[in-house]
């Protein structure tokens, strides 16, 4: 399944420190193995053209019945974690003709106007949460803004009923660990068991909402009716938790990391300040320099050659796992110059990072998660400008969702 070419260096997101800076270690990979077969039976594309015709070719697909490669010790893990009766097919995992019309029932409540009508009750959000910050002098950005705003507000486009939000957020929490690359078999376990709970409660949830429609996307999921085509209760599960888990653990890295990223250079935090038509940009600037989802994954369907042009071509065989370093795209400087190792929230062309993928799986969400971010890192910045990280962040330890789990400041 591999080529020839010896690879000179490993890709190993278990190497310590590595989560905190993972950065230099795509530098070398992009340097020496851009087009990377690891030991677990996976290709990585590290280069931001090779990442952007993987993610844009529709020859390819995202469903895990078409791998042909396993890593086995992987597979055997989930075989004995996961019931497949139960499995869930989101559209994240699904290729057209189901994927187009599951996106396109979903895309419905995320239309431009839909979003924009959310920009009132996220400010008043952001505000309520930078009102309790300031009465106090200090903060933990992650428990008191980055997480719960993105959280609330997905909880109420989907009209969730007033949940335990620290067991949903442990539960998702669990199941976004298996969008790592390597994962011991104790967090397969816990993804499964978060799985299955999640699932009874949604179940629940979708039940009651059936008896009490209302005004909210999980209603008009509920009815939508499109070709004489209905969501299946399954297929209507499975885009739930995926919204809902979307919905939030990603954006909380993008307000966490990008609110650090600013305290670390306060000049960046200054230009932002005092510019308020700086904010669209310094947004798709944050979401390139942060990559608050490092990978995307691919699945061939066809021998496919890449770097052709150069002395190391590699050819991918039919039936492999391929991911795309999002994060290392975005910090390619064959695409971004000499400067793409440094935060500008002026750079020209920021929104052409990868963040949010591309191709017809591009990211749902991504005007609602810039509203989100905007909101609260632009009044963030100006609500507090003498914020300073106080003692040492915590890292979430993930490969894939990188973010922070603990951000302390002084006001
Ligand atoms: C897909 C990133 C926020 C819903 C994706 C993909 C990425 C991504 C990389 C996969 C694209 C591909 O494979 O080509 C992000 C980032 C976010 C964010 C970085 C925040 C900063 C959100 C939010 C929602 C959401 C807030 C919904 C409320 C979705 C959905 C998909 C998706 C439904 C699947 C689309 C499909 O398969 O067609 N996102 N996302 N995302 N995202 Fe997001």
């Amino acid at each position: 399944m591999t080529d020839t070419a010896e690879p000179t260096v490993f890709f190993n997101p278990l190497e310590p420190g590595y989560t905190e800076n993972p950065w230099p270690h795509f530098a070398e990979l992009r340097e020496h193995d851009p087009a990377h077969l690891s030991p677990i039976e996976r290709w990585f594309l590290f280069t931001y053209d090779d990442c952007a015709r993987l993610l844009r070719d529709p020859a390819l697909s995202v469903d895990d019945v078409n791998i042909e490669f396993h890593d086995e010790a992987r597979v055997a893990m989930f075989e004995a974690a996961f019931d497949p009766e139960e499995a869930t097919r989101s559209m994240l995992g699904l290729d057209a003709p189901d994927h187009t019309r599951l996106r396109r029932l979903v895309s419905k409540a995320f239309t431009p106007s839909a979003i924009a009508a959310l920009r009132p009750m996220i400010e008043e959000r952001v505000d309520a949460a930078l009102d309790a910050m300031e009465a106090r002098g200090s903060a933990e950005v992650i428990g008191e803004l980055a997480f719960p705003l993105p959280f609330d507000v997905i909880s109420e486009m989907l009209g969730m009923p007033e949940a335990d939000a620290d067991q949903i957020a442990q539960w998702s929490s669990a199941l976004v660990k298996t969008l790592d690359p390597i994962i011991s078999e104790e967090e397969v376990n816990a993804a499964a068991d978060a799985e299955r709970k999640m699932g009874v409660l949604l179940d629940e949830v979708i039940a009651w909402k059936r008896a009490n429609p209302a005004d909210d996307l999980l209603t008009a999921l509920i009815q939508a009716e499109e070709d004489g085509d209905r969501l299946t209760s399954r297929e209507l599960r499975a885009q739930v938790q995926l919204l809902f888990v979307a919905g939030h653990e990603t954006t909380v890295n993008l307000i966490g990391t990008g609110i650090y990223e600013l305290l670390r250079h306060p000049e960046q935090a200054e230009l932002l300040r005092n510019d308020p038509t700086l904010d669209a940009n310094a947004i798709d600037e944050l979401l390139r320099f942060v990559s608050p989802v490092q990978f995307s994954r691919r699945i061939t369907l066809d021998d496919i050659t890449f770097r052709d042009d150069t002395d190391q071509p590699k050819t991918i065989k039919k039936g492999m796992f391929v991911m795309a370093s999002l994060a290392s795209s975005n910090h390619d400087p064959a695409k971004w110059g000499p400067t793409a190792e440094e935060l500008d929230l002026r750079r020209e062309g920021a929104g052409q990072h990868l963040s949010f993928g591309s191709g017809s799986h591009y990211c749902l969400g991504a005007s609602l998660a810039k509203l989100e971010a905007q909101a609260a890192i632009g009044r963030f910045v100006r609500r507090f400008p003498n914020a300073a990280v106080a003692g040492e962040p915590v890292w979430n330890g993930r490969i894939n969702l990188r973010g922070l789990e603990r951000l302390d400041v002084t006001l």
